[in-house]
């Protein structure tokens, strides 16, 4: 395969295309909705990663989702910003008129291609989807350059109408072809041979990019996605930290260390900036409040710590005994600088700045500043990852909110049931709330529901520590569904029950405001 034309950029046959969408599929998964600020802030640090194609989510969803794509291709300068668009004009129409802002845009849209979908979701015959594909691939050709079309459940698609659907895609002018892995059903060797068989027997594929965007139902996603480079696919679709629908996807993070660390085996780069990789994660996790799980690869907190004496003592020696990359590559201890009460406003923000948070103005910098002197009072220490999970704080919990937190007291002793007084106010009304419980949180979500009466149910509710020891800051999500609209709220305080409080009334924020939103596979 030759340089190739991807609209308006020429790319180099070894350098395989990171396309993020943590903000379009991560989105999807059960609980991760994001406002329009928090989707701004991971946008920017994608950006600043090197990300090179951002998926900023599906226009036409709804009006909040339209604002989200229009901000950030209004904002972003150095990524492709890129809305999915089922392959209909409204939706074509939709994302373009998002993107129109862009400095450099990407409409991508898709249609099911397997015989399951096509018969049983799509209904509608094989001949009619081709149809669809072409005259969706022509529309969004005609208001933006750069076209990619998705053959959706590509791995459970007969090869003979992939090959036929495909090539009339890149006729019409698509100029990326993603072959998506939608139910997480494939294995490597066939999906590698999928992708090979394609770009052999499609007469016109070397006028397109051949992508990937794998499902990790089956636990695969990041194999499959290698095993379609090593094919000749030079786009990649993952998201930070594998966020996704269901069991998730790819994680940009393990693709991309797996492409840098393994250049030996697959001969291919990215133009990821590896030490940002961390910050971003860290970010994604206290936004949507998924935590990441110690033994994650990459990023995960045991990722690079050596517990067996053999292997601490292998690493000291000569660190390559065990290590395969460095800690430092993917941002871990890099400048890691602790803030304590002493610090000073600059200190603090260039330690914003090396996080990949850039402050609007001086006052949301002053009052950044405020919060972290209000915590580094109660805290000694104050590290990156608090800076971060206060950032999301602050994003979260806006003071226009309509509950807000006053003030919270929970009386709790041995062989007593606690009870909890809160002060909440809503809409700028301050009530007092009393409700006791199995404990002190239980007393506190009761007494907050005296007033919210919101009939939601609880579906998770979890506490993790930000950082090492007692005095750590505690980062609450609560999971909240009402009427089939789930919603996870955030809330970090160094007391946990401060914290639950604040991440119930967040939640309840978010239930309150009542945009419905398509989803694009339904
Ligand atoms: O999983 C999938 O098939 C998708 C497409 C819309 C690209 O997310
Ligand atoms: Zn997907």
């Amino acid at each position: 395969m030759g340089n190739l034309d991807n609209g308006e950029n020429k790319v180099s046959n070894d350098r395989v295309i990171i396309f993020d969408t943590t903000l379009r599929d991560g989105e999807q998964s059960p609980g991760a909705s994001m406002t329009k600020e928090e989707k701004i802030r991971i946008a920017k640090s994608l950006e600043r990663l090197g990300v090179d194609v951002i998926e900023a989510g599906f226009a036409i969803a709804s009006p909040g989702d339209f604002d989200s794509v229009k901000t950030i291709a209004d904002t972003i300068q150095d990524s492709t910003v890129c809305s999915l668009a089922r392959a209909m004009d409204a939706d074509i129409d939709r994302a373009a008129e998002a993107l129109a802002g862009a400095n450099s845009g990407r409409i991508h849209t898709f249609i099911a291609t397997s015989p399951i979908h096509m018969e049983y979701k799509l209904r509608i015959s094989p001949d009619e989807v081709v149809d669809y594909a072409v005259r969706a691939v022509k529309r969004a050709r005609s208001k933006c350059a750069d076209v990619e079309f998705s053959c959706e459940d590509a791995s459970r698609s007969e090869i003979e109408f992939l090959c036929r659907i495909v090539e009339a895609a890149i006729d019409a002018g698509a100029r990326t072809i993603n072959l998506p892995d939608t139910v997480g059903y494939a294995i490597p060797e066939q999906y590698a041979a999928l992708i090979r068989e394609l770009r052999e027997r499609v007469p016109n594929s070397d006028k397109a990019i051949f992508s990937v965007h794998c499902h990790n139902d089956l636990g695969l996603a990041v194999a499959n996605s290698l095993a379609a480079v090593a094919a000749g696919a030079r786009q990649v679709e993952c998201t930070i930290n594998g966020l996704g629908e269901r069991a998730g996807n790819a994680a940009l993070e393990e693709i991309v260390m797996a492409i840098k660390t393994r250049h030996d085996a697959l001969g291919v780069h990215t133009n990821i900036n590896t030490p940002h990789i961390l910050s971003t994660s860290r970010m994604v996790s206290s936004i949507t409040g998924f935590p990441v799980q110690p033994n994650k690869a990459i990023v995960g907190a045991n990722a690079f710590a050596h517990e067996s004496g053999i292997h601490q003592d292998g690493v000291l020696k000569h660190r390559e005994t065990y290590e395969i990359m460095t800690a430092q590559d993917v941002g871990w201890n890099t400048n890691r600088m602790v803030l304590g009460k002493h610090s000073g406003r600059n200190a603090f923000r260039s330690r914003l700045e090396a996080l990949g948070i850039t402050l609007e103005s001086e006052k949301a910098l002053n009052d950044a500043f405020a919060r972290f002197k209000e915590l580094a009072d109660k805290k000694h220490e104050v590290f990156d990852e608090d800076i971060q999970a206060l950032m999301s704080d602050a994003v979260a919990s806006p003071a226009n909110e309509h509950y807000q937190l006053v003030s919270l007291e929970v009386n709790s002793r041995t062989g007593e049931i606690p009870v909890a007084k809160l002060v909440v106010s809503a809409g700028g009304e301050e009530h007092q709330l009393e409700a006791s419980g199995s404990g002190p949180v239980d007393a506190t979500f009761n007494a907050i529901e005296t007033l919210a009466k919101s009939g939601a149910n609880l579906q998770l509710f979890s506490v993790n520590a930000i950082t090492q020891g007692a005095d750590s800051q505690g980062e609450v999500t609560v999971r909240l569904e009402l009427g089939g609209r789930v919603m996870n709220g955030n809330g970090t305080d160094t007391d946990i029950v401060m914290a639950s409080a604040r991440a119930y009334l967040n939640a309840l924020n978010l239930l309150r405001d009542n945009q419905v939103k398509a989803h694009p596979q339904a």
